[in-house]
């Protein structure tokens, strides 16, 4: 029986290490791409490999830029009158947030830029992002709801500070929604709404969606695979046990005595 338990353990803590390990994935995945979009590297080795990847993501996001946006936009972004504003010092953030939410591109310069299905993959948004970024402005912005207090969010936004849709919202959204405010929204620079408050905020409306709206978290693959083993993991632990106990219910008396004289001869 403590062998049977030791086997139940060990499959429990094998089953917890590979959880960590897709966690600890998860979490790496996102520092990488931010970090492909911010070159901050601390060694000269790490810079200049940091500038290289970054100049290529720049050159993929001005290819991807003259196919999908320059009509509007211009060449080099640099905006056409009476069609769309120039994008020098809009910066990433804006850039983040219109191609995340699927704002852009727009199918008309008449037409108001609303929520939709992101129209590019990812990776090429990552690309756009790169290539507007290049310009200057404002980063991405970074939020931690979890630092954030639900109490104060609430009244803030009970304050009406922000109205964009809420329900696919991700905190980073919320955040970019604030600092860019678009189409109707206004926008509250740092002087008027804090990061605190920002994260506040940010909390509050994670706290207000549906329960089953993962709020998607930066890119928002890697949710459902964690959740996925537990599952996977607990069914396996539990049909184990069930399968554990079942044998003991009906042992062979005989084998057991057997057995257990066996283990005293030892
Ligand atoms: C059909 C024309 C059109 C196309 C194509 C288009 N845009 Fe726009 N874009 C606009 C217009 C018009 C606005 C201004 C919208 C507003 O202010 O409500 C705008 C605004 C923006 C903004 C916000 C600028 C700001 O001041 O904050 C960004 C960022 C942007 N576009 C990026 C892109 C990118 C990237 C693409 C290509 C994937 C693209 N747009 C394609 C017409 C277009």
């Amino acid at each position: 029986m403590r062998r049977r338990l030791t086997a139940l353990a060990a499959v429990l803590c094998g089953g917890l290490a590979l959880l960590q390990l897709a966690a600890a994935q998860g979490n790496s995945q996102r520092p990488t791409t931010t970090a492909a979009a911010a070159p901050s590297a601390s060694s000269p080795a790490g810079a200049t490999t940091a500038t290289g990847a970054q100049s290529a993501l720049v050159a993929r996001g001005h290819a991807l830029f003259v196919s999908s946006c320059a009509s509007c936009h211009g060449m080099s972004a640099q905006g056409i009158r009476g069609r769309a504003p120039s994008l020098h010092g809009v910066g990433a953030m804006a850039a983040d947030f219109y191609l995340q939410t699927g704002r852009m591109p727009l199918p008309s310069p008449r037409v108001q830029p609303l929520r939709t299905k992101p129209a590019f993959p990812p990776r090429q948004i990552d690309a756009l992002v790169a290539y507007v970024g290049s310009f200057g402005g404002p980063p991405i912005p970074v939020v931690h709801p979890s630092r954030g207090s639900l109490a104060d969010g609430q009244r803030l936004f009970g304050l009406g500070a922000i109205v964009p849709s809420l329900n696919r919202a991700t905190p980073r959204q919320v955040a970019q929604a604030i600092r860019i405010g678009p189409y109707v929204m206004p926008r509250f620079g740092a002087g008027e709404l804090s990061e605190g408050q920002v994260d506040s905020l940010a909390r509050y409306v994670q706290s207000i969606q549906h329960p089953d709206n993962r709020g998607g978290w930066g890119l928002g693959r890697i949710g459902p695979i964690p959740e996925g083993m537990v599952a996977w993991l607990l069914a396996a632990a539990s049909l184990l046990l069930i399968a554990r106990l079942i044998g003991e219910r009906m042992p062979d008396q005989r084998d057991e005595r057997a057995e257990r004289t066996g283990a005293a001869h030892e």
